[in-house]
């Protein structure tokens, strides 16, 4: 139909619907400019106010979001290990709102403007808090960080239950089975991203957060699939390497083998040296 229009109309006016046509494109691109805002210092209070402002609950988004000091540690050690000879690239596993996942882009993004960080996360409803990937892609928007992150919507490794098989808004409490099966049978997203990013021999990776899903053995398999993906001399952060997750300080602690040295902790984050 469309090309039968082309044929009887005159070229000119062909021309001018065309340019009609595209006005819209024009316009979208001229708001997107207009909107972006300077790189201004992250700050852990500012983006969650961010994130409240767009309705979310700010307790939650807060809870589940890793604390200023180890942000600040993780900024430290990068700051220490890169400089801006190139670009970095890193693997984020556990965005929620977005909160880690813009710090780090930002502080990747100071010390070489091209660096890259790929972030992985099933985008499940999580603290209450539904499509938290719209919030993430907001606060990357709103620090002019849209065009330093790569996002995979999917499980890193095996498909998993969403808020580690527990109800965070009822005291933490363990679901039942029948629960955590009706749940399984609701949630969907892709899963294997780690292992995809290795058939795609994705650049070597220079840093990578883990703080998505925290049950032990699955922490443990994804630094195994995570190491074949990372420079030698790479830096892996575990998060809640902490009494409150004892199982996971115990894999971060037992984690000096032939592919990491367990190199520094904070008390919360600890740090695996990749050989
Ligand atoms: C504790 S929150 C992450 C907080 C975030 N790192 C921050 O500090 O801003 C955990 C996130 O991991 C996600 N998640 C759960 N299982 C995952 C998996 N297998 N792969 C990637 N993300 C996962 C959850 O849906 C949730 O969004």
């Amino acid at each position: 139909m469309k090309q039968f229009v082309k044929f009887i109309l005159p070229h000119g006016i062909v021309r001018i619907l065309q340019t009609r046509q595209e006005r819209g494109y024009q316009r979208g691109r001229a708001a997107i400019s207009k909107s972006l805002p300077s790189l201004a210092p992250l700050d852990q209070s500012v983006m969650l106010d961010f994130i409240a402002s767009r309705g979310v609950n700010r307790a939650q988004a807060s809870h589940g979001t890793m604390p200023e000091a180890s942000l600040a540690f993780l900024a430290s050690l990068l700051r220490q290990n890169y400089d801006n000879s190139r670009a970095l690239i890193g693997l984020h596993v556990g965005n929620f709102v977005g909160i880690s996942l813009a710090y780090l882009a930002h502080v990747a993004k100071s010390i070489n403007s091209t660096s890259l960080v790929i972030a992985v996360d099933p985008n499940l409803e999580h603290r209450g808090i539904s499509n938290p990937q719209n919030h993430a892609c907001a606060l990357l928007d709103h620090f002019a960080l849209s065009g330093n992150v790569l996002l995979c919507c999917g499980f890193s490794h095996e498909k998993n239950v969403s808020n580690d098989g527990r109800n965070y808004l009822d005291g933490n409490r363990l679901l039942e089975s029948a629960e955590v099966e009706q749940k399984i049978a609701q949630e969907h997203a892709p899963h294997s991203v780690i292992d995809h990013l290795k058939q795609l021999q994705v650049a070597s990776i220079d840093f990578a957060l883990i703080d998505g899903n925290h049950e032990s053995a699955y922490v443990q398999d994804e630094l195994v699939k995570i190491h074949p993906l990372m420079r030698k001399g790479g830096l892996i952060f575990m998060d809640d390497i902490s009494e409150g997750w004892p199982m996971l300080k115990q894999v971060f602690e037992n984690s000096s083998n032939k592919l990491f040295r367990v190199s520094e902790a904070d008390g919360r984050v600890g740090v695996l040296e990749v050989l």
